[in-house]
């Protein structure tokens, strides 16, 4: 009897992983550098996985149903908080190396990681990005939209429309084995093609068993360039496309929020990817 599968299925790998195994093995024999097998996931964590992230888009959908103008981001904060409890779920953000709150909310200028505030009332015309995290039985689920507040600016529309898109069109190309580096390409391609610059060095990441794990994603990226996706990878894809330039700041004072340079906006969107056998799975959106 052969030896159960590295993946921890508890099958044998003859019926396990071994296919995937050899596949990748040619590969690297061909010159393709391909992550460590400690990437992929096996069935029981991909359904632990997509739970959380189900679970992680209901709280979503729930900040969609109730979010307006006039209320501040820490009603957000609140509203994530305690439908995520009601689930059954932990805001995995709430004391991640000292962040504060259950949810980032990031308005306007702000590119990612601003911290929900009483202070901070939505206004018509803001278009603001509500990042997610859930842990759910100990998996964890990570997906992030823009809403749009009122009647916004023509190039906020165009911004926020542009970073859907990009996202669409850079999912809409995955499939197992594949490189790393076209997601960044697709992403990056779309949003120059629209005027706009995609931040760099911010980017996505492995995700599931913790918050982030490998592979770091870059959102700017060169076609057939890269580690190859295999079968069993989770990840997110989350790019923050800004207005005029790609470049940030941040915020000494609370440690977290970042900014674009010169006060312009930026939009973000993020999904949790699984690669399958035969293409992908979007597990939160
Ligand atoms: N949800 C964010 C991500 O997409 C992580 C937030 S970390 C925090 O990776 F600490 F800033 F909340
Ligand atoms: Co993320
Ligand atoms: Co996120």
């Amino acid at each position: 009897m052969g030896k159960n599968c590295w993946c921890g299925s508890g099958l044998p790998h003859e019926a396990c992983h071994k296919a995937i195994e050899d596949k990748m093995r040619e590969l690297r024999a061909q010159g393709y550098r391909l992550p460590n097998k400690r990437l992929i996931k096996n069935a029981a964590q991909i359904e632990g996985c997509r739970e959380a992230g189900r679970i992680n888009a209901m709280v979503l959908d729930k900040v969609a149903e109730n979010i307006r103008i006039g209320m501040s981001t820490q009603d957000i904060d609140d509203i994530v908080h305690s439908y995520t409890k009601e689930l059954g779920g932990i805001p995995a953000t709430l004391g991640f190396e000292g962040y504060p709150k259950s949810v980032c909310t990031s308005v306007n200028d702000q590119v990612c990681h601003g911290i929900p505030s009483k202070k901070v009332i939505l206004q018509e015309g803001d278009i603001v990005n509500v990042d997610c995290t859930t842990v759910y039985n100990g998996f964890v689920g990570d997906a992030s939209r823009m809403f749009c507040l009122g009647e916004i600016s023509e190039n906020a529309k165009k911004l926020v429309e542009t970073t859907r898109e990009a996202v669409d069109i850079a999912v809409s190309h995955l499939k197992p084995y594949c490189h790393l580096g076209d997601i960044g390409y697709y992403i990056n391609k779309h949003a120059r093609e629209n005027g706009f610059h995609v931040v760099r060095d911010i980017g996505g990441h492995g995700v599931g068993l913790s918050m982030h794990e490998d592979p770091y994603v870059c959102h700017i990226g060169r076609l057939g360039h890269g580690i190859l996706l295999i079968p069993g990878m989770i990840f997110t894809i989350e790019p923050m496309i800004n207005e005029t330039s790609g470049d940030f700041w941040m915020d000494e004072q609370d440690g977290w929020g970042i900014y674009t340079v010169d006060g312009t906006l930026s939009a973000q969107v993020e999904y949790m990817i699984l690669i399958t056998e035969d293409g992908y799975e979007i597990l939160s959106k």
